[in-house]
């Protein structure tokens, strides 16, 4: 498919479901995939809140893309934080770096930087947008435009699900996306400085996340359902 049906098609995809669903929220991570989608919904003149789970562990190239991408698009990004009495606590007991120590650790880590701050992200709204894609890995590779997420209660739309990462660059390199710096330095997929290295040329795009574990399918839990398994396909309607 061109670029230019698939932009088009996704101009559809967002329009109808913010039709159905003025209550959504854009999940951007100001990885290049929210970007592209960032880019769509200010050409689209879509409302529609824009949030972003800052962590506290951060690079300082996402922090700066974030300042970025609001005077460039004059948008408001809403910005939650981790509980700080659940952070503490757990530091006090485990450390600043436990997420090295142990998986549960990690998942524990996880879950209060980013599941419980994406709670209240998405309460009082009955759709979220994220920029998953089905190339990004094995796990993600049944991933439907729109499904009910159960483990959240509420629909999601992933309108890049079947993008491929060069489908995504030629659109950065056609609109002048402003992206991440890291991005060019060889990491594809970003997620907190601590858990995130650069990957070689040929890799899996993921391999730099939680690179110390063995499991094939490192998730932090944003997109995995109530019983721990990765979102795939149950109830779907197609937007499009
Ligand atoms: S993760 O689960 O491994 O962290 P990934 O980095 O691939 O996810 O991003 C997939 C999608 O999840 C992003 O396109 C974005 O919609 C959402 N997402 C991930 N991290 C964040 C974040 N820190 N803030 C907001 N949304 C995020
Ligand atoms: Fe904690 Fe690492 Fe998960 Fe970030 S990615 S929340 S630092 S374990």
């Amino acid at each position: 498919m061109s670029l230019d049906r698939r932009i088009d098609a996704v101009h559809l995809c967002l329009s109808r479901a913010l039709e159905q669903h003025p209550q959504a929220a854009f999940a951007s991570s100001f990885g290049v995939e929210d970007m592209v989608i960032l880019d769509l919904i200010h050409r689209l003149d879509l409302t529609i809140e824009i949030f972003t789970l800052d962590t506290g562990r951060l690079h300082e190239e996402t922090h700066a893309l974030i300042a970025r991408a609001r005077t460039a698009y004059g948008r408001a990004v809403h910005v939650f934080h981790p509980d700080t009495e659940e952070l503490e606590t757990y530091v006090a007991a485990h450390g600043s770096n436990a997420f090295y120590d142990s998986l549960e650790l990690r998942k524990r880590c996880c879950a209060i930087r980013k599941l419980g701050p994406l709670r209240r992200a998405l309460q009082g709204k009955s759709l979220w947008i994220t920029g998953l894609r089905r190339a990004q890995s094995p796990a993600r590779s049944t991933t439907q435009e729109l499904a009910f997420d159960a483990g959240n209660g509420l629909m999601k739309l992933n309108p890049l699900v079947d993008w491929s990462e060069a489908e995504v660059w030629a659109y950065v390199e056609r609109h002048q996306v402003p992206v991440n710096a890291l991005h060019r330095r060889g990491f594809p997929s970003i997620g907190c400085a601590p858990c995130t290295r650069a990957v070689h040329p040929g890799e899996d795009p993921r391999a730099g996340r939680w690179w110390w574990e063995q499991s094939g399918a490192r998730e932090c839990g944003l997109h995995v359902d109530t019983h721990g398994r990765l979102v795939r396909a149950h109830t779907t309607t197609t937007a499009g």
